[in-house]
């Protein structure tokens, strides 16, 4: 039996190492996207001649990032899924001012949809006409109106997009001296995410991924962090995903001969050095600048298996050109609303070579932050005298992913690819891991998307002990995989979910901050050796006690 060594926290730190390929444009790096600090705007030099602290940056510069993904997450209130009508009601009359000074209390008084306005270094726009068809939605607008936006409109868009969207007529004119003197000088914020920044040690002294959520709040933004840690409504099924594997126990067994423990398996057919995967996550772009061709170049190096997100900020030409010989990527999808647009996207994917299609099946609107939101209106406040200027409750459809998804639809794949393997992620009861075997799946991925889809989801462990209970055979099929994720943050809860019968786990959070590796390596492979256990297949229900689960 082969001695392995490589485990989650190690497959991190290789993606620590790894090297964007010559092939693929560099983005600029942002560094500090939504609140200023050092290295913002500036572009990346070889990731691979990077020191130990500017790979700390680095991770730290990712959670910055996140703000800016998860804006886009909340922007998908566009205008095709917002009642349009209420905000062109309130939409005011087209300005065209031309090059004055304004000062930021006159720029404050333009705060709603009948006049808003933003500054974005140092020029001063008028929006009311353009709210109606941002393509990030009406409400994320109306949040920052009246406001410097530079920082936080630079996280998400590209160059250019000013020019290309809205007329000279609109620019107002430019910020006064004062404004500009104060946005310079930053606020409160910006100089406290300044110091923890200066603060900040080296990678080598994180010892847990829990650590470094920890420390990168530090260096967020509130709005950066609100959107890097909310889940869906009163986040019940996010932390009930973590509490999950907390709640189990494990019973090991001693004086066996544990010198060579192996923790290789095969996903989908393939051989992956551990029992997890690289879950897709979407716009990884946002947070470090090769996107998810940062997880393809270490998924290579390590043998590990990544799933490219269907919204990734790499497309998946890039990854399979930054891939390495004989590597496989999978490639998730979000069931357009047009099956037409869906069939194309699926056959060009299997053209490129994705050897599978993940199904994401749990997103048939798109949920509620409350905790975005609440941040939001703390922030924003609208003052007592002021008329509702909120566009309509937005009915949260997105064509992107269609509501009318059914069982017949994995045949409907398959007939597109010819054949690829399907899998349905985010399934949440037994019964429909049933189902999904019965219409033809390879695999189910027991998963509430990390606890930000519908609040209250059953946590994935507990699905999993109901499938032993209901329908073991599922969890010993041959042709039948049952991956888990979501909270999934050590070697001990891989060994959990092993031992209920999955036969691989996901982890997504944890991979969007993979440009280095953070904790102990080996956890796993010392879990198993205290446990008394030699391989995977070993792993049983007998090795846990599940009373509390
Ligand atoms: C100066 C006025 C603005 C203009 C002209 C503008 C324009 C645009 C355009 C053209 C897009 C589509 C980008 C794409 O398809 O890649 C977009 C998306 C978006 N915008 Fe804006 N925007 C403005 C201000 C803002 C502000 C102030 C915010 C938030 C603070 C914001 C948040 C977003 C978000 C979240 C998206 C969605 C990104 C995505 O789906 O990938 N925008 N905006
Ligand atoms: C607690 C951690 C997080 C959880 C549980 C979470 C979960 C989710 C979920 C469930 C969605 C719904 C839409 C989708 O999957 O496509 C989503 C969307 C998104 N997330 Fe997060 N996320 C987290 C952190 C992040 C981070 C760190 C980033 C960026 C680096 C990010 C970027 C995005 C983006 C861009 C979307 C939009 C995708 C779309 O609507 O199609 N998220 N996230
Ligand atoms: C930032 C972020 C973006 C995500 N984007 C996608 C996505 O585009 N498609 C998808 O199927 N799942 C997406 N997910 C869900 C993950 O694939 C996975 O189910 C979940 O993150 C697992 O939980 P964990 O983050 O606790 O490991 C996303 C999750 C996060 C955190």
């Amino acid at each position: 039996m082969t001695k392995r060594s490589i485990d989650a926290f190690s497959a991190l730190r290789a993606l620590r190492l790894a090297a964007p390929s010559k092939r693929i444009a560099r983005a600029p790096v942002r560094l500090s996207s939504n609140h200023g600090g050092p290295g913002s705007g500036s572009t990346a030099p070889s990731l691979s001649h990077r020191s130990g602290r500017d790979w700390a940056l680095m991770l730290f510069g990712i959670s910055a990032g996140v703000a800016g993904t998860y804006l886009w997450q909340t922007g998908k209130l566009g205008p095709s899924s917002v009642k349009l009508d209420a905000v062109v009601k309130h939409a005011g009359r087209k300005t065209s001012k031309g090059g004055r000074i304004v000062s930021s209390e006159e720029l404050g008084e333009h705060s709603d949809l009948t006049s808003l306005w933003v500054a974005v270094d140092g020029n001063v726009w008028d929006v009311t006409d353009f709210v109606a068809r941002h393509p990030g939605g009406v409400q994320i607008l109306i949040d920052h109106a009246g406001k410097d936006v530079t920082q936080i409109f630079r996280g998400i868009h590209a160059p250019g997009t000013i020019e290309k969207n809205l007329a000279e007529s609109q620019l107002v004119g430019r910020l006064d001296e004062q404004a500009l003197a104060a946005i310079a000088s930053g606020d409160h914020e910006t100089q406290r995410i300044a110091r923890a920044r200066a603060a900040l040690f080296g990678v080598d002294s994180v010892v847990t991924l829990n650590d470094f959520e920890k420390y990168a709040q530090g260096v967020c933004s509130d709005e950066c962090w609100e959107y890097y840690s909310g889940g869906a409504d009163s986040e019940h099924a996010l932390r009930g995903n973590r509490e999950a594997y907390d709640r189990v126990f494990i019973r090991p067994r001693v004086l066996r001969d544990v010198k060579e423990v192996d923790t290789s398996t095969k996903i989908l057919g393939m051989d992956s050095p551990a029992p997890f995967y690289i879950s897709p996550t979407a716009r990884n772009g946002w947070s470090n600048p090769i996107g998810e061709v940062a997880s393809t170049i270490g998924a290579g190096r390590t043998g590990f298996f990544q799933i490219l997100s269907h919204v990734a900020s790499r497309s998946l030409d890039e990854v399979m050109q930054a891939k390495a010989d004989g590597q496989k990527i999978g490639w998730q999808l979000y069931m357009n609303m047009d099956r037409d647009i869906a069939a194309r996207e699926i056959k060009h994917a299997a053209e490129l070579g994705a050897q599978s299609i993940w199904l994401t099946a749990d997103l048939s609107c798109l949920m509620k932050n409350v905790r975005i939101r609440s941040g939001s209106v703390k922030r924003n406040p609208a003052p007592a005298d002021k008329p509702i200027s909120r566009p309509d409750k937005p009915s949260r459809l997105s064509e992107r992913h269609d509501p009318s998804l059914q069982w017949a639809d994995i045949a409907w794949i398959k007939e597109v690819t010819g054949g690829l393997p399907v899998v349905v992620k985010g399934v949440g009861s037994w019964e429909d891991v049933v189902l999904a075997k019965e219409n033809g799946a390879d695999a189910v991925v027991l998963s509430n998307h990390g606890g930000r889809a519908l609040d209250f989801a059953n946590p994935p462990l507990k699905t999993l002990q109901d499938i032993g209970k209901h329908a073991p055979g599922l969890l010993k099929d041959d042709k039948f995989q049952v991956f888990v994720d979501g909270g999934i943050r050590q070697g001990t809860d891989i060994i959990k979910a092993l031992c209920l019968g999955a036969s691989a786990v996901g982890l997504g959070r944890p991979f969007i901050f993979a440009a280095a590796g953070w904790g102990p390596d080996g956890e796993m492979e010392i879990s198993m050796r205290l446990m008394g256990v030699k391989n995977i297949q070993e792993l049983g229900p007998e090795y846990l006690e599940t009373s509390r689960l």
